[in-house]
């Protein structure tokens, strides 16, 4: 069986750091593994409008954003296809299908779900396409046959409704759709970065982001200024490493070899660490080793970033071409489920003939 990838993020500003522990490193592994036989990257668009409606224009600009997020990463328009959604039509005509094996109270259940509707006041009046967006996340993975998918946590219940969906359409309509399997980061910090103040998870709208696009300045600013441990406040204090933004960070992105590079009294994050925690290591000694850092991994992205920005109309090529790709994938997979619906009239002459018969000898 072949291995396909398919994931996406939706294009509502700019990626963050968090975005690219939980997922985007792991893209380009996974790209460059060659162990895949296609990759699909989608910008998600209609889905960012289940929830943005009223504001079409946002999503419209943070397309490019995205875009560009993903280049710098070292997603690779020759070895991965990037697209946009809404322009793949086939995920809707799927989804209106699939809509029919979904029950309403399962959609009440699904927890990142419900945690959405709390978080945008919808609890009184949501919308019938944000209440359903986890089945037209369905149709993604499922229009390009997708065996993995690689996101955040946050996205298991999607996943999990794919898969029963999956399972409800083969078993109704015989084989004919993938289950795939979620892959989630292997490293703890990496599963839900926290945001620079230490609250349980980087969001615009909290302010607490570090973008991967950030200038070396900002950078800076907002790694001084990042959470710690409250109660450690004379360096010769023990200070606690759990809960530690700081620490947190370092177990995201540090290797060995920063060690050597940056801080050389230390081997190894477990050696700092331990420091840290008997006392005697001051914050401000770990934070400017963090900034070493997270400017060693950011710096060719940033420049990388600065690159395709020069030259934005190569970049909507991408997707152009990208779309174009997807929809003929997308073309086929509708084409099998129409069939396995048996709504494929036209193409059926055993339909036709037996109507015909029926009729012929009435
Ligand atoms: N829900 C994802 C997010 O919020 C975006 C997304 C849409 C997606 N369709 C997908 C991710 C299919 C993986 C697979 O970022």
């Amino acid at each position: 069986m072949s291995k396909i990838i398919l994931t996406g993020d939706r294009p509502t500003g700019k990626l963050h750091v968090g975005h690219y522990v939980g997922s985007l490193r792991r893209r380009v592994e996974l790209q460059n593994s060659g162990e895949f036989d296609d990759i699909f990257i989608m910008i998600a668009d209609a889905q960012a409008l289940t929830d943005n409606a009223d504001n079409p224009e946002k999503v419209r600009q943070n397309i490019i954003e995205v875009a560009l997020d993903y280049l710098s990463c070292g997603l690779d328009p020759a070895k991965s296809t990037l697209f946009i959604q809404s322009q793949i039509p086939q995920l809707c005509e799927l989804s209106f299908y699939y809509m029919n094996l979904v029950t309403v109270s399962r959609l009440q259940r699904n927890p990142t779900v419900k945690t959405e509707i709390a978080m945008r006041n919808f609890e009184t009046s949501i919308p019938v396409g944000f209440f359903t967006y986890p089945i037209s996340q369905a149709a993604d993975i499922t229009a390009f046959k997708a065996t993995t998918v690689p996101v955040g946590e946050d996205q298991l219940p999607m996943l999990e409704q794919t898969k029963e969906i999956v399972r409800k359409f083969n078993m109704t309509y015989g084989d004919t759709l993938i289950e795939p399997e979620i892959l989630l980061p292997d490293n703890k910090a990496c599963l839900r970065l926290p945001g620079i103040d230490g609250k349980a998870k980087m969001s615009k709208s909290l302010g607490n982001c570090i973008y991967l696009s950030e200038d070396e300045k900002t950078l800076k600013q907002k790694v001084m200024s990042m959470y710690t441990d409250p109660n450690h406040i004379q360096i010769s204090d023990p200070g606690q490493i759990e809960g530690n933004t700081v620490f947190t960070y370092l177990d995201a992105f540090c290797k060995d070899e920063y060690f050597a590079q940056y801080l050389p009294e230390y081997n190894n994050l477990e050696e700092l660490k331990a420091h840290y925690t008997r006392g005697g290591l001051g914050d401000v000694k770990v934070k400017k080793f963090l900034l070493n850092v997270l400017n060693t991994e950011l710096e060719p992205i940033r420049n990388r970033r600065k690159e395709f920005e020069k030259d934005i109309p190569y970049v909507y090529e991408v997707l152009k071409k990208g779309s174009e790709k997807a929809r003929e994938v997308a073309e086929n997979t509708l084409n099998e489920v129409k069939n396995a619906m048996k709504i494929n009239y036209f193409d059926d002459a055993e339909l036709i003939k037996s109507q015909a018969e029926k009729y012929m000898n009435q």
